[in-house]
């Protein structure tokens, strides 16, 4: 793991080579939860070895899932218990950092009759809201008990049999849609899940591949819903992981801000409820070139090519925001140097992610001499701003510890980031990878 305070010089120094981005997070964590309650085994390929994942993995191991050593290049092995086979565990199941591993355990848990389960993490998770996910399961029947109503872990499941139940969520969140389909899996009756507007929809193509009866349509007065019916077995299936657009993030922002510079993505990801980045980086007049576009094991995936551009300002809410919601970090640093005013909005949502990240960013980009303004729900940052190295930190959060690295390698002079580290969390070679490249 990088060093808890890392030294980032700004300047000229271009960025060159060829970065294959580790495993994508989200669809690790599926891999992992579907193939420990599918029949048989499942071989995940190119799954992500950091932080978030490995919580989900031990979380398994504590209720009697084999998971085989998770290390890079490694093929990840599970075996599966069945639908309803896991065991309660005799202590606390550690979510960590990971808030998709808490809310996705939730809806995999309230379903476990005659057992008992204990959730909690890191003083990060313990401040983040699970009642998005606790209220559409409590609709269920599910028995779940924690501070403020069952909004705060530490989380007590008590496992009950639930019954499907039509569910609107409030808020467009892959998260919060997995939670409400892992439950279904074992409840009577029909399950359906309608949201606001699209969120990441790798659950869904998984849980076919796996088997499961799930079928999704767009209902022009309502938004995209998904209905599961139960009765279907899970099957052990070969998963291959593609690479994280959200890691890769970093670097097409990073190449096409640091002069003379030029950066290949291996194998990216790049599932359209996850491509938001590559949508608005168009509209700023950034020509990232898309080469060899292809489908892996139902995921689509391409190699990505970045170079320096003159960006214009963008102006980014509504629907688009579900699709790039972990890049706005990344997004405001590039904004800092287009030509006009960028405005984000509807973007509250990442006021509750692992830090509050309006406030963070805006706090960290003005130590280095920034302007920005942070509304409710977004932030408004003028452009062609140079920034200046500065004392900076993490504060704890992994996207914002390495959106700040792309930061102060654009800036003049040299930077301190503390908490470097917790780009673990999703990134565990970001640093390695950032000295590789360097020219
Ligand atoms: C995730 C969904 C997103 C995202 C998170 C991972 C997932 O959260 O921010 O990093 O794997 O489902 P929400 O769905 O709550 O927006």
């Amino acid at each position: 793991m990088a060093a808890e305070c890392i030294q980032i010089d700004g300047g000229a120094t271009k960025l060159r080579g060829t970065i294959r981005v580790p495993g994508d997070k989200s669809i690790s964590h599926r891999a992992l939860l579907f193939g420990a309650i599918a029949e048989g085994t499942t071989e995940i390929e190119g799954l992500l070895p950091a932080e978030d994942p490995l919580s989900t993995a031990n979380c398994l191991r504590a209720m009697g899932v084999e998971v085989s050593e998770i290390a890079a290049g490694e093929i990840v092995r599970v075996q599966g218990v069945g639908l309803d086979g896991l065991q309660e565990p005799t202590g606390i199941l550690d979510c960590g950092n990971s808030g998709t591993t808490m809310r996705l355990m939730l809806g995999l848990l309230a379903g476990r009759e005659g057992r008992h389960f204990v959730l909690d993490g890191d003083q990060s998770l313990r401040k983040r809201p699970m009642g998005r996910v606790v209220q559409p399961l409590s609709k269920m029947e599910a028995s779940i008990t924690g501070r403020q109503g069952g909004n705060l872990a530490p989380l007590a499941v008590n496992g009950k049999a639930l019954l499907g139940a039509t569910i609107h969520t409030p808020v467009a969140s892959a998260q919060v849609k997995s939670a409400i389909l892992l439950a279904a899996l074992t409840a009577t009756g029909v399950t359906t899940v309608i949201e606001p507007s699209l969120s990441r929809d790798h659950s869904e193509r998984m849980l076919k591949a796996f088997g499961a009866q799930l079928e999704s349509k767009q209902t022009a007065a309502l938004g995209p819903e998904v209905q599961l019916t139960p009765g279907s077995n899970l099957h052990g299936q070969k998963v291959v992981v593609p690479g994280d657009i959200s890691s890769a993030a970093f670097w097409l922002v990073a190449g096409l801000l640091i002069p003379g510079s030029e950066i290949i993505l291996e194998n990216v990801g790049l599932n359209p409820s996850r491509t938001g980045i590559l949508t608005v980086l168009e509209q700023m007049g950034a020509a990232v070139e898309l080469m060899a576009h292809r489908l892996v094991a139902g995921e689509p995936v391409g190699d990505l090519r970045v170079k320096p551009a003159s960006l214009k300002a963008f102006n980014i809410g509504g629907a688009l925001i579900p699709t790039l919601v972990d890049e706005i970090p990344i997004l405001a640093v590039a904004a800092l140097a287009a030509e006009g005013t960028s405005v984000i909005k509807d973007a509250a949502e990442l006021r509750v992610k692992e830090t509050d990240r309006l406030a963070v960013m805006a706090r960290q980009l003005r130590a280095m001499g920034a302007e920005l303004e942070e509304t409710a729900d977004g932030l408004v940052i003028p452009g062609k701003q140079k920034l200046n190295g500065a004392q900076l930190d993490s504060e704890t959060d992994h996207r914002v510890a390495m959106s700040l690295a792309i930061a102060a390698l654009g800036a003049n002079g040299s930077s301190k980031l503390a908490r470097a580290d917790a780009a673990a969390v999703s990134y565990p070679s970001f640093w390695q990878d950032l000295a590789r490249i360097q020219a």
